[in-house]
């Protein structure tokens, strides 16, 4: 179904728009690792698991039926197109009501994710899609506004300078050892994290094996660059993304404790004093506020979230430690149930120093909800860190979809508007910074290892790590213009 509102769409389509970018986000989140393109330009596209990550199969009325989240991958999820085509993706997401995790669950979530201001415009404000003589990119997709470009400095200042926080980016280790990629992560960012190198299955590969090579070569390059280091993740709660002898593990509620608790003692206690903060949970909660089905919630119900964090804190009682999820910012009983489990954790005596929120957005999003719950979440006194940023502009696009110009400028004014909104709703003492998910273009995660989806630009440099309007546009918001 094609949208075709002037400048704000109906409570239901925007209801449904959010949904999409939850059942995106989640199937992203689930999608295996691949090779940097750019490590192995001559290996072909891994599409082992095509099942979830058919760009093909997440349009239409597919899209909420398990691979929803790939129309947000490849062809769908994000951007103008989404003007256009994302209602109909999101449509048929709500009707499905479903996402990867329902379908792995075998049960539906209830729909939830409402926004918290019903009818509240859902173009970016000031960019109408509809500005009479805006150009139309493409036959049949909807115009993107014609915004100017950025205020630009004389030479390119470092993206950190202009922040009292710290600017992070997630990277890959191996593309640390490609000049260009590690010089603008040293000029521009103050924090790094990493897309997997700390995840279970890169540091602990077999019961009785811990490799940290990676991951202390991602810290080593912090030491050296004089950068902090948020580590991402001590346990990520989808089935499909922790290592399989885990899954396979066999004992009862005790030993399946023992075998959490050893490994987040191993592994914070070897990065004790290096690494600042953890993201000790990934994506326990989903649409509609349950539980996601995981290893962990089965064999130990709810509370692993507040152990896991307990053990975090016993293996290193400085670090901060985050409850990381996406799709949050847009509120509904998903929010409401991350913001019970910190409150449950408080009762329990444990401390959940902050909420890590993904933001993995789409260009066509509206900012104002995720102030809203950005908010929400400060008020209750929680560090606040936008923990995967980026903002995908290829939805409903074709594949060979290149980013014009307009909507170049448009990402930018999206990038500015977001951080601002950042920086004026989260306390100054709360703002744990904002992350984002990647460098360049290039390498992205949104370009890597699914079918048709190598020509998205969700990030600030691009694929010569030049700066794009995304990064002024972030920029500008640090500097106030
Ligand atoms: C992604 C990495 O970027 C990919 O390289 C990897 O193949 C799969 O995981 N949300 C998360 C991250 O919390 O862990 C995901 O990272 C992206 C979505």
């Amino acid at each position: 179904m094609r949208f075709t509102g002037p400048t704000y769409l109906t409570q239901r389509s925007f209801r449904l728009v959010a949904l999409v970018t939850f059942i995106f986000a989640s199937s992203l989140s689930s999608c295996s690792s691949s090779l940097e393109e750019e490590l192995a330009p001559t290996k072909p596209k891994e599409n082992s698991s095509v099942d979830v990550k058919d760009p093909a199969k997440g349009s239409g009325s597919d899209a909420g039926q398990g691979t929803s989240g790939q129309s947000g991958e490849g062809e769908g999820s994000s951007g103008e197109g989404a003007a256009g085509s994302g209602e109909g993706a999101a449509g048929s997401g709500e009707g499905g009501s479903g996402s990867k995790d329902g379908a792995e669950d075998g049960k539906e979530p209830a729909s939830d994710p409402a926004p918290t201001k019903p009818g509240t415009p859902a173009t970016t404000p000031g960019a109408p899609a509809t500005t009479p003589g805006a150009p139309v990119t493409t036959p049949g997709t909807p115009a993107t506004p014609a915004l100017p470009a950025q205020p630009k400095p004389a030479t390119v200042v470092p993206l950190k300078s202009a922040f009292d926080f710290p600017v992070g980016a997630a990277v890959v280790k191996e593309l640390l050892e490609k000049p260009e990629y590690a010089n603008t992560v040293s000029k521009h960012f103050s924090r790094i994290g990493s897309e997997s190198d700390f995840k279970w299955g890169s540091v602990h590969p077999s019961k009785d094996k811990y490799t940290f090579a990676k991951a202390d070569a991602v810290v080593a390059f912090a030491q050296k660059h004089n950068m902090k280091v948020h580590a991402h993740t001590l346990l990520w709660a989808h089935d499909g993304n922790e290592p399989k002898w885990v899954k396979e593990f066999q004992g009862d509620a005790a030993a399946w404790e023992q075998l959490m608790k050893d490994h987040i003692y191993t592994v914070v206690k070897h990065f004790k004093g290096k690494v600042q903060s953890w993201d000790v949970v990934n994506e326990p909660i989903k649409e509609g506020g349950v539980y996601t089905n995981s290893i962990w919630y089965r064999k130990l119900g709810k509370d692993y979230i507040i152990k896991a964090f307990k053990f975090a804190q016993e293996a290193d009682p400085q670090a901060k430690l985050f409850l990381n999820d996406y799709g949050q910012e847009y509120g509904g009983k998903k929010m409401k149930e991350l913001l019970n489990i910190v409150d449950e954790a408080k009762k329990q005596g444990v401390k959940i120093h902050g909420m890590g929120f993904q933001l993995h957005t789409v260009l066509r999003m509206e900012a104002k909800p995720i102030m809203t719950n950005l908010k929400l979440a400060a008020d209750k006194g929680l560090l606040i860190h936008i923990s995967e940023f980026d903002i995908s502009v290829k939805y409903g696009m074709p594949a060979t979809f290149q980013l014009s110009d307009a909507m170049n400028k448009a990402q930018g004014e999206k990038y500015k508007e977001i951080v601002s909104g950042y920086m004026k709703v989260v306390p100054k003492s709360q703002q744990w910074g904002i992350t984002t998910w990647g460098v360049s273009d290039k390498t992205s995660y949104f370009n890597k290892g699914y079918p048709n989806s190598d020509h998205d630009y969700p990030l600030l440099f691009d694929r010569n790590y030049q700066p794009k309007e995304a990064f002024y546009g972030f920029l500008n918001a640090g500097l106030g213009k």
